[in-house]
């Protein structure tokens, strides 16, 4: 297969010095493209700005914010028979970017957001994707509800679940623990291990679904 895959973090400007973002690394990203790679499949990887380096075997096209993130899953998904979208993408960005370097004045600064493009909600209405869609849903709280609700919503065949209120897995972690929520209803817990053996894993799922849509 050839599968589209989102990492990283992106950054919304504020001005020209300072910007939004994230915690995200990459690394559960990077980890799925290699993971991908090693099961012998071709890896389109859409990379916000993050201090890895893509596996070499991989297209990677970089970005800085969610509209160019956007803009290149648009252009790239048509050709992937797989998309899985572990981005930790802006939902809002800075509606009036400042030309200059924002002085300091005053004791308080208000910014007006203004919400971004739902990249992965976008993938079965605005892009027409037919293939296998895979979603990640990083939650503080009410982990289940929120997962099978964004799967539903956003048109997922699996959703990839992190608690990342725990400091010693998900953001910026060399490990992960994880559960998978499947189309069916099933789920399956991936106990604390290295992101690159969560995202063989993963890789193997996905196979499954491939091999179930294809009999
Ligand atoms: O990068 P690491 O440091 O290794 O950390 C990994 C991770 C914790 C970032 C990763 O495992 C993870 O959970 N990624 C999803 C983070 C996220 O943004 O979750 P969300 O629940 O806010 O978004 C739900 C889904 O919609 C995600 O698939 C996200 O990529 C997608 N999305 C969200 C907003 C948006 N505007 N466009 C999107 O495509």
């Amino acid at each position: 297969m050839r599968i589209l895959i989102t990492a990283g973090p992106t950054r919304e400007p504020i001005d020209p010095v300072r910007y939004l973002s994230n915690r995200s690394s990459g690394k559960m990203g990077y980890a799925l493209a290699e993971a991908a790679l090693a099961h012998g499949h071709e890896v389109l990887l859409v990379s916000g700005p993050v201090s890895l380096s893509p596996p070499a075997a991989a297209e990677t096209v970089f970005v800085e914010t969610a509209a160019e993130m956007h803009e290149a899953v648009a252009r790239e998904i048509g050709s992937c028979q797989c998309a899985l979208f572990c981005a930790a993408v802006a939902d809002y960005r800075v509606e009036e970017v400042a030309e200059a370097k924002i002085k300091k004045s005053g004791d308080s600064l208000t910014l007006t957001l203004i919400q971004n493009p739902d990249i992965l909600g976008s993938a079965r209405d605005r892009f027409g994707f037919t293939g296998i869609l895979v979603g990640f849903a990083a939650e503080t709280d009410a982990l289940e509800t929120h997962a099978r609700e964004k799967m539903e919503r956003k048109g997922c065949d699996l959703l990839v679940a992190n608690d990342v209120s725990r400091s010693d897995i998900g953001f910026d972690r060399e490990e992960n623990e994880v559960v998978l929520f499947y189309r069916n209803g099933k789920k399956e817990s991936l106990p604390r291990d290295s992101k690159r053996r969560i995202a063989d894993r993963i890789i193997e799922v996905i196979e499954g679904i491939n091999r179930e849509s294809d009999a």
